[in-house]
């Protein structure tokens, strides 16, 4: 109904504009009439930039990317409050803001789609959560993602996720946003939505004169947390969900930060050297079970590597030779097995998968300070000193976290009747040496909604591709020779609209080594087999079952 409103609003704004406007200089200028003045949505700007007008470079070594055409750019904010459904919507006495951001092709180059992007989906935090400040906490828009989608003719949308990233507090355990149930809410389950309605259904919809033909959304990390939240609470809203590396179980997610710290603290901690040697030990054991010797393991689940063959033994020179002590061993044991209730055993979030090892650094602390301590402290304790590494039992006190931070940041919902009832098709990519997201939690997540709605149901709308060497939101930087660009919105969008189902797999390419290898992405539980002369080339392989 919100939609219907606002749009309604911004075709009377367009008509009053006039029809003869077909420059595109004024036409792009026009939205800023889009929205009334006091209402929730304001337009700021509304500018035509030529061809290279927009140049951004991200964080770490990537290539700076420019816009390939003109385009019209368009910022604005909305302001928002708590609802009565639960969730937020937009109102002008909001004390909460979101800012968002929408790149409009020339009309010649549009290519009649419209992609929401979600947070933490460019490279700028795929090796850097904790340094940026923000990553999983969100709080920017995603522009260099955006604009590299806008080059293939998308029209596209982000926000900030409804707060700003200085909110996000300082690593100290507390997060300012936090504090306000509106921002918690808008930030993983509706900041996209409230985007999608202004930035696609009112501005895009405005600037060529009919809605676009089909809506996507791609997100990373929280991102594709973002993504499971719009197949479960707005089933209506896209044709096609990209969700990757998915931190749809936040609540669960920080729980296995803890768990790893609170196992390797103290005499458990391991050292960026000994995290290496792991995964180097993995690898040898297990690279080439999948007939390819290549450093990377085809499919974890296959490898039985046991790190107790890396314990110390008293003869062993420590200083010449790398070993694990007794509780390194036991340590590492804990990050592989994952979090469990002590009440039933069930797990709590899975553990880590071999190969991933090398980038554990953060698990043993820094991560849950920074994404963990605050959701603990702030919604679920509701006490700013709560110390979780010396106090959480994991007995009593998961179900404060399942009662009161769950059902404001979750998105596990198993039941997406709606979404796959109106046609939506759902993507998941997820990087099997992930260090930070359980490369297992994807995998199981699918069995629990294939549990509920059926294998034939759950096969007619979503897939779950896992990257073999892929970290999280690409590259991890120890699989270099990894291709890191997966061709998976090209699959999905061709799945929409040409029922082409990707089941002999989807194109990955670009591994930062700079070597040109390509490689097949197989939906699970297929995994890619070589079956021609090119280990290298995504041509020789096939997508197969392997028992
Ligand atoms: C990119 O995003 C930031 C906010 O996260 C914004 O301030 C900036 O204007 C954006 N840059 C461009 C070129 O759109
Ligand atoms: C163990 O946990 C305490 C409390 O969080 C922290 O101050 C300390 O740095 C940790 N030690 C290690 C080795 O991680
Ligand atoms: C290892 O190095 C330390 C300090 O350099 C030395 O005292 C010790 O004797 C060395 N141990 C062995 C087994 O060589
Ligand atoms: C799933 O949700 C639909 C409504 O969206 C409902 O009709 C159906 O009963 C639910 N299925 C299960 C197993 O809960
Ligand atoms: C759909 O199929 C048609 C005909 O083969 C082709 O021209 C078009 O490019 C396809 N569309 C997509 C999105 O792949």
């Amino acid at each position: 109904m919100r939609a219907a409103s606002i749009s309604a609003l911004a075709a009377l704004a367009i008509a009053v504009e006039g029809s003869s406007n077909a420059h595109h200089d004024r036409h792009c200028g026009s939205l800023l009439r889009v929205f009334p003045p006091g209402g929730p949505v304001q337009v700021h700007t509304a500018r035509s930039v030529s061809a290279g007008g927009l140049s951004l470079s991200s964080e770490d070594s990537t290539e700076p990317i420019q816009n390939e055409f003109a385009i019209c750019h368009v910022q604005g904010t909305i302001k928002y409050a708590d609802g009565p459904s639960g969730h937020v919507q937009p109102d002008p006495s909001g004390s909460a803001t979101l800012t968002w951001e929408v790149f409009l092709p020339e009309h010649a180059e549009y290519n009649g789609r419209y992609l929401g992007v979600g947070e933490h989906s460019s490279p700028i935090d795929r090796q850097s959560t904790d340094q940026t400040g923000n990553g999983g906490y969100a709080g920017v828009i995603d522009n260099y993602t955006m604009l590299t989608y806008l080059n293939s003719g998308y029209a596209v949308g982000g926000c900030d996720s409804g707060h700003h990233v200085r909110e996000n507090g300082n690593e100290d355990g507390y997060a300012p946003f936090m504090d306000d149930v509106a921002k918690v809410k808008a930030w993983i389950h509706d900041s996209i939505a409230l985007t999608t309605r202004v930035a696609r259904d009112a501005v895009t919809t405005a600037y060529y004169s009919h809605p676009p033909a089909y809506s996507y959304y791609y997100g990373c990390s929280t991102g594709g947390g973002q993504g499971y939240s719009l197949a479960e609470f707005y089933p209506d809203l896209f044709d096609g969900i990209y969700a990757s590396g998915p931190g749809n179980y936040y609540s669960h997610l920080i729980l296995s930060f803890l768990w790893n710290t609170q196992k390797t603290n103290t005499t458990g901690f391991m050292t960026q050297d000994l995290l290496t040697f792991i995964t180097e030990a993995a690898l040898d054991n297990c690279d080439a079970l999948d007939g390819v010797k290549d450093r990377v393991i085809e499919n974890p689940f296959n490898c039985l590597f046991d790190v107790q063959e890396l314990e110390c033994t008293p003869e062993s020179d420590h200083n010449a030779t790398l070993c694990l002590t007794t509780p390194q061993v036991a340590a590492a044991r804990q990050i592989y097995s994952g979090a469990f209730d002590a009440r039933n055993g069930f797990q709590v979030y899975p553990g880590f998968e071999f190969g991933s090892e090398v980038g554990w650094l953060e698990q043993q602390g820094t991560l849950f300070n920074t994404y963990g301590a605050p959701i603990l402290r702030q919604l679920a304790f509701d006490d700013p000193s709560y110390d979780a590494v010396r106090n959480f039992h994991w007995r009593d006190d998961l179900h404060a976290v399942d009662a009161l931070a769950s059902p404001l940041i979750d998105g596990i919902s198993t039941n997406l009747t709606e979404f796959h009832g109106r046609g939506g098709k759902f993507i998941t990519a997820q990087g099997w040496a992930d260090p930070i997201n359980a490369a297992k939690w994807p995998v199981n997540h699918l069995q629990d909604i294939q549990a509920v709605m059926g294998e034939g149901v759950v096969n007619e709308f979503m897939r779950l591709f896992m990257v073999p060497g892929g970290g999280h939101c690409g590259t991890n930087p120890a699989y270099p020779q990894v291709p890191a660009t997966y061709h998976i919105l090209d699959a999905l969008v061709e799945w929409v609209e040409n029922e082409t189902v990707p089941d002999d797999g989807v194109l990955s390419s670009e591994p930062p080594d700079g070597s040109g290898t390509t490689r097949r992405l197989c939906p699970w539980p297929k995994q890619a087999v070589l079956v021609g002369d090119d280990q290298n080339d995504w041509g020789s392989y096939e997508c197969a079952e392997v028992s």
